[in-house]
């Protein structure tokens, strides 16, 4: 077999095929199969045992060398049934929760759990990333050749674990110790059957067999039903540590989520669009949910760590005469006077949010005309931090759960 670490759910194994041009993903390598290409097959017989970096003659004389799939390779060459997060954007979402957990010692340590939820799954790819970021808090998985009960499922309304009568109690018991000691967890929850065990079974167990299954409790429901059984089974106890919402209108989520996360703990919401941000920022005003707005990035090719953004809901002061008689002079279109006075002006808008990070530097062109005092409606503020637009990618906010 391949130079893999063995590991308890060995479900499947791809291998990664390059022929100096597009990577290409192998089926689960099984005997007695073979690869198909367009100009011969290789038998899966003579691939398994090999390592990686070895290179194969299909039967018509094309080579092909075979390599690990990385995960930014695998998420996006793994059959899909939902559009996933892709790697590089991934990578970025999970960096920004900043986690850093350290191995278990010896010494028995009495810390609670860390504990992430991240909805929805769909393809697994968030799933996956963040699975990799918490691994290494966990103790090292029993050593029994414990095939790990492959049907064991949470769902939100039970909570308990059904599993296969096939599977010897004893080890069964191991390994539901095992899930019990565990310092760190991804709970990940879908709402759709389908998506949810795909994800489980084939995209999650697929990758390096399994290596991040154990650090991953998957569950089939809808988000809000969860956190009501979970915060049920806990006595209301906030446990989150971390939320990633990836779902259409997460922005109705956010009240039920809120009541989970222990104080300081993050939430990332991912969206396409920018406008779906600022719903998230008018539901938390709306509802004054205690989140604080860490920062809003633009994901996107080429954007190497985020371009940021800033999105908040403003107050706009009583303006000055300066101020007023710049809005005559655009109103008159003498552009370049007003456009000087801008500049002159400090701050306008005061932040209901995070007062310090109004950029000053931009001209405020959308200032409506109020008279004197502070405006009770406040406005959004919603422009790239650098005063540019660009096109494409998605975007990812970040809160902080303050105290109630
Ligand atoms: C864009 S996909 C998520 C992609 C995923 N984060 C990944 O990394 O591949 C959105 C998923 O949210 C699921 N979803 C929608 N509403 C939901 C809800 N109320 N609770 C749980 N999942 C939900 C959808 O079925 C869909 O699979």
């Amino acid at each position: 077999m391949l130079d893999l670490t063995s590991h308890v759910l060995p479900v499947c194994f791809y291998g990664v095929f390059v022929d100096g041009k597009k990577p290409r993903l192998s089926n689960p390598l099984q005997e007695g199969e073979k690869l198909d290409f367009s100009n011969g097959f290789i038998l899966h017989d003579d691939i398994i045992g090999a390592r990686p970096g070895q290179t194969f003659k299909t039967n018509k004389g094309y080579q092909y060398r075979i390599e690990y799939p990385d995960l930014d390779t695998y998420i996006s060459k793994v059959r899909r049934k939902v559009t996933p997060v892709y790697g590089s954007y991934a990578n970025s979402i999970v960096s920004l929760f900043d986690i850093h957990v350290a191995p278990p010692t010896s010494v028995e340590d009495s810390h609670e759990p860390l504990e992430i939820l991240d909805a929805g799954t769909g393809h697994g790819s968030v799933t996956l990333h963040l699975a990799r970021a918490i691994q290494a808090a966990n103790p090292p998985l029993p050593d029994l050749e414990l095939q790990a009960p492959g049907s064991s499922r949470k769902s939100a309304s039970d909570g308990f674990l059904e599993r296969s009568s096939s599977v010897d109690e004893e080890r069964a018991q191991v390994w539901h110790d095992w899930r019990q000691s565990r310092r760190a967890v991804v709970h990940s929850v879908e709402i759709s059957p389908v998506y949810s065990k795909h994800a489980e079974h084939k995209v999650v167990a697929g990758f390096r067999r399994g290596l991040y299954s154990p650090h991953i409790d998957f569950y089939i429901a809808n988000v809000d039903d969860w956190i009501d059984g979970q915060l049920g089974q806990r006595k209301l106890e906030s446990f989150l540590n971390y939320v990633f919402l990836d779902m259409p209108s997460s922005h109705r989520y956010l009240r039920k989520v809120v009541d989970a996360m222990k104080e300081n703990a993050l939430i990332a919401v991912f969206v396409p669009s920018i406008t779906q941000i600022c719903d998230c920022v008018q539901e938390i005003n709306a509802n004054s949910l205690p989140l604080r707005m860490e920062k809003t990035l633009e994901l996107g090719e080429g954007i190497s760590n985020g371009r940021i953004w800033n999105v908040r809901l403003a107050s706009k002061r009583a303006r000055d005469p300066i101020e007023e008689s710049s809005m005559i002079h655009r109103r008159l279109g003498d552009e370049d006077k007003a456009l000087q006075e801008e500049t002159d002006t400090q701050s306008e808008i005061s932040s209901t949010t995070t007062p310090q990070e109004e950029d000053s530097s931009l001209p405020l062109l959308e200032a409506g005309p109020e008279e004197g005092g502070t405006s009770k409606e406040p406005v959004m503020i919603c422009r790239p931090r650098v005063g540019e637009r660009l096109i494409g990618g998605g975007f990812v906010a970040l809160w902080r759960r303050t105290a109630s």
